[in-house]
């Protein structure tokens, strides 16, 4: 037999064909079996007249969710079908038995996590996968087009660079090292030698939080550019998020509906986003009823209010209050007192990516760390990149499953990730 996926042979839409896969559903009686098989592509019906398979019946009757098969057989279209198709079978190989799987509908969240590895084999999460892979695989296609080079910095670091108090310590022979939370300090040393760089990469923050938006390690795509400014930088985000869109939704559909996605929204999206600033984002939302002041951090039903009021669409908040950045990010020489920063929020989800044109000026950066009482210690090599030839830069940092959750209409980011690592959970 010369097997073809499922998608396939639903395209070739009659005809004998061979394919294999797992049982995804079963039933029957004792003179027909019915058998919705899977695989990566897409799901079919099969049926298994007894008549036609009297030697092997015992066998293909006591079959299992999950039991891997081979199957040839005529197919053809039939409206009630799942898929629209349905194979009648000529042939069938077990290759693989199932014991009684342990997935159903009534296991609580707790249990599916217990059970992720089987877990995701569930249409869903299958294609939510498929719709991650794709996502990072148009966002490195983004930036390679437009000039970046992908260059990785270590997930093992001598020092902390977000914040001292999210970080996972470990020892590192007998000395104290620490899990990456970012790129971003070895990459604003290193576009002094590639220009324009970014990495897709799993960053670790030891937060407690139990959230649906936070994980302890997510994946991370950063971008950092030399001569970059503030808009530039915006540009490329908004340009590679609407590029990653446009993509899955051109090669996911099928895996868009199996999630239950938004596509009507999805093809929404289109470059150039909404852009406020900080003190416009606290008068709309003092307009809605929210008593918020100029200088309070959003959290993130304010950040998820904002995308709703701004036309239930992605919105960059420009011009945060510098009091609520850090050491990094510039100042507005138009706006003192306010960053070159921006956060990218989006409906439902909240911040999904946060960015600035950097602080160039290597007497400012010290001021602000006395300021905000931090020594860099072990980091102080960080401000190489401000001692010898400083030029203006900017970058960002995207949470690669908020963009996944937020592209499938997940209500958490769990679901996002293969296997998500929590406070509460380290397996499997
Ligand atoms: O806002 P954050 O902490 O910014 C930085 O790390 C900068 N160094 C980025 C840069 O400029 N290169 O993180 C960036 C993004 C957030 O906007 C969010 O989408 C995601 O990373 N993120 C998380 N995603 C999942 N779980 C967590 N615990 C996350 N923490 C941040
Ligand atoms: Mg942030």
């Amino acid at each position: 037999m010369s097997f073809i996926s499922i998608k396939e042979a639903i395209a070739k839409g009659k005809g004998k064909v061979s394919i294999r896969g797992w049982i995804h559903r079963e039933r029957g009686s004792n003179k027909i079996k019915f058998i919705v098989l899977r695989d990566s592509t897409e799901i079919i019906q099969i049926v298994f007249p007894r008549e036609k398979f009297e030697k092997q019946w015992e066998e293909i009757d006591k079959l299992q969710i999950e039991a891997s098969i081979e199957v040839e057989g005529e197919i053809k279209e039939d409206k009630r079908a799942p898929s629209g198709y349905e194979i009648s079978a000529s042939k069938i190989k077990i290759v693989g038995e199932s014991n009684e799987f342990p997935i159903n509908k009534d296991l609580n969240e707790e249990l599916l996590g217990d059970r992720r590895h089987l877990w995701l084999r569930s249409r869903k999460m299958t294609s939510a996968m498929k719709i991650r892979s794709s996502v990072m695989f148009a966002m490195h296609e983004y930036m390679h087009k437009n000039g970046f080079t992908e260059i990785e910095a270590p997930s093992l670091s001598g020092a902390a660079s977000e914040g001292g108090s999210e970080v996972f310590e470990t020892n590192y022979f007998g000395k104290k090292a620490y899990l990456t939370q970012s790129w971003q300090f070895y990459a604003e040393n290193f576009i002094h030698a590639v220009g324009k760089a970014y990495a897709m990469a799993p960053s670790f923050r030891a937060e407690k939080s139990k959230t649906p938006w936070h994980v302890t390690e997510f994946w991370h795509f950063e971008v950092e550019g030399a001569w970059m400014d503030l808009l530039d930088d915006m540009k490329i985000a908004e340009g590679c998020i609407s590029y990653a869109i446009q993509k899955v939704l051109k090669e996911n559909e099928t895996e868009l509906k199996a999630v239950g996605a938004n596509i009507e929204m999805l093809k929404k999206v289109k470059a150039p986003f909404k852009r406020v600033t900080y003190e416009e984002a606290i008068k709309k939302l003092n307009e809605n009823g929210h008593k918020m002041k100029y200088g309070d951090d959003f959290g993130s039903s304010e950040e998820r209010s904002l995308a709703k009021y701004y036309g239930d669409n992605f919105v960059f908040v420009t011009n945060y209050p510098l009091g609520l950045l850090k050491f990094y990010h510039g100042e507005d020489p138009k706006k003192p007192g306010t960053g070159t920063n921006f956060n990218l929020l989006a409906p439902g989800v909240g911040e999904m990516v946060d960015g600035s044109q950097r602080e160039p000026d290597l007497k400012k950066i010290v001021e602000r760390l006395k300021k905000a009482k931090i020594d860099l210690g072990a980091s102080d090599w960080y401000l190489d990149s401000r001692r010898y030839g400083s030029v203006p830069h900017a970058g960002f940092g995207l949470g690669l499953e908020r963009f996944v959750a937020w592209i499938c209409g997940f209500d958490t980011i769990k679901d996002a990730i293969p296997f998500p690592r929590t406070p509460t959970r380290i397996y499997p």
